[in-house]
């Protein structure tokens, strides 16, 4: 993105819209009012702790650089298939203890999740009561776009953005509603299954003007009929399925070892979980769906076909298990068989106890001031800067993916540069 036009303000409030208030979502809002009530210090989000690099050879605080929303800013709307508050909804996912939630407790119960648009058929080991019904695919999107309207009005926020966060849907293949607008909104009529309640929520908010980004791994707008309705309603997009854990490392040492030239000839990764995220990702269509974003990663980073001795029989293979003893507290282990100098074997183990919902929470909040500042610059379309946030980034059609975690941070600066030089757009009272 060149550094070019000017930036809108930040004026008024900005509505963070989330599709699945589960584990991820709970654990977000609870940590934006923690630290909105100076109880807790932002971890992990780059808008909040981090620099601009390389402005004039100096680092310079990223929330002053940049007209970001503020925290205190931000105001919020779910939809969930379960009524339960943001309260409630956080002592089911069982991240945070009772006593940072009843720190928080009035702010979490506040937040009532509208009824969602679901079917079974897509998330197929979930159901729940508080669902949308509707004759049409087409009445569904209209009926989220009320509710954005709604939310909009009852929170006075002046912009929104919709960021993805409900449970993984069942791998969809490309099907010929996706390739076109027109054809995609015929489809929304006749209720096409190769339409699943993603797709709806991403049509929804791009019809309205809203940014949106997906977090998990299903197919939502990484389609050409909503990338036409980006480009279209000059809306930002971004996704999909937030990089966090064992991704997160992988895309650091995989580079290093490319860098040494060293051999890959195995990399079999292994996650055991026990929240609901590991429950959906049971099911064989949804693990498909997080299979693909998973295992593609190391294709880009380790290049057979420049490599072939390197890497041309390199075996990588992930699994993912329910466990529920463990809860939202994932561990995952990598074994690496790597090969040195003479074809000499060697092997790196890589055990990451981590906690998927406090990894992701900050990766929500970056990505959703970060898109509303792009809206704000008039950044439109695909935007494949904010690929250092994704396992498996939605880069524009002429453009090959990038894996490497450093050249997406080196992208997330020049973009955020760009950003920081860009003068203020007047308001039509300034400029009158
Ligand atoms: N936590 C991480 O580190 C991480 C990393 C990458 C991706 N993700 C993805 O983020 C998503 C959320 O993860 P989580 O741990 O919060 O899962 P979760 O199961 O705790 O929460 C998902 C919520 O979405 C709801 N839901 C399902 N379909 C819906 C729909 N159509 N509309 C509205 N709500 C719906 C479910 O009822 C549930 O409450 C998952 O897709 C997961 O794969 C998480």
């Amino acid at each position: 993105m060149a550094a070019e036009g000017s930036i809108l303000p930040h004026v008024g409030r900005l509505l963070v819209l989330l599709p699945g208030l589960g584990a991820v979502t709970t654990t977000f809002l609870a940590g934006v009012e923690a630290v909105r009530r100076k109880l807790a210090y932002p971890f992990g989000s780059l808008s909040q702790l981090g620099e601009l690099e390389g402005m004039d050879g100096h680092g310079q605080v990223l929330r002053n650089a940049l007209p970001l929303a503020p925290l205190e800013d931000l105001v919020f709307a779910t939809w969930d298939i379960f009524p339960d508050d943001a309260y409630e909804a956080a002592r089911q996912a069982k991240v945070l203890s009772e006593q940072d939630l009843a720190a928080v407790e009035d702010f979490l119960r506040s937040i009532c999740p509208m009824p969602a648009v679901f079917d079974p058929q897509y998330v197929r080991r979930l159901n729940g009561p508080h669902v949308k019904r509707a004759p049409t695919k087409r009445h569904l999107a209209e009926a989220l776009c009320e509710d954005i309207h709604k939310a909009l009005q009852e929170t006075g926020a002046s912009r929104a953005v919709l960021i993805w966060c409900a449970s993984t849907e069942v791998y969809i293949p490309p099907a010929p509603c996706h390739h076109s607008l027109k054809a995609f909104e015929a489809a929304l009529e006749a209720n096409d299954p190769a339409i699943p309640p993603s797709q709806i929520y991403a049509y929804a908010a791009l019809r309205m003007g809203i940014p949106y980004a997906n977090g998990a791994p299903n197919v939502s707008a990484d389609i050409p009929a909503l990338e036409e309705l980006a480009e279209l309603n000059q809306v930002p997009i971004a996704g999909k399925d937030f990089k966090t854990g064992q991704t997160l490392l992988k895309t650091v040492i995989a580079p290093a070892l490319r860098r040494r030239l060293l051999g890959v000839q195995g990399w079999f990764s292994v996650n055991i979980l026990g929240n609901r995220d590991g429950w959906v990702l049971e099911d064989e269509g949804s693990f498909r769906a997080k299979e693909v974003t998973k295992t593609g990663v190391l294709e880009g980073l380790l290049p057979a076909e420049q490599y072939p001795e390197l890497y041309g029989e390199l075996y990588h293979k992930v699994r993912i298990h329910y466990y529920p003893p463990r809860g939202d507290a994932k561990e995952s282990w990598d074994a690496i068989d790597i090969v040195g100098w003479m074809g000499y074997p060697m092997h790196i183990k890589i055990n990451f106890q981590c906690r998927d919902s406090i990894l992701a929470a900050p990766v929500v909040l970056d990505v959703a001031l970060f898109l509303d500042l792009a809206h704000r610059a008039g950044w439109h379309g695909v935007q494949s800067w904010l690929g250092f946030y994704f396992k498996s980034p939605h880069v524009r059609r002429e453009e090959s993916v990038e894996h490497d975690l450093f050249v997406q941070y080196g992208r997330l600066q020049q973009a955020l540069t760009n950003l920081a030089r860009l003068p203020a757009k007047l308001t039509v009272s300034e400029s009158t």
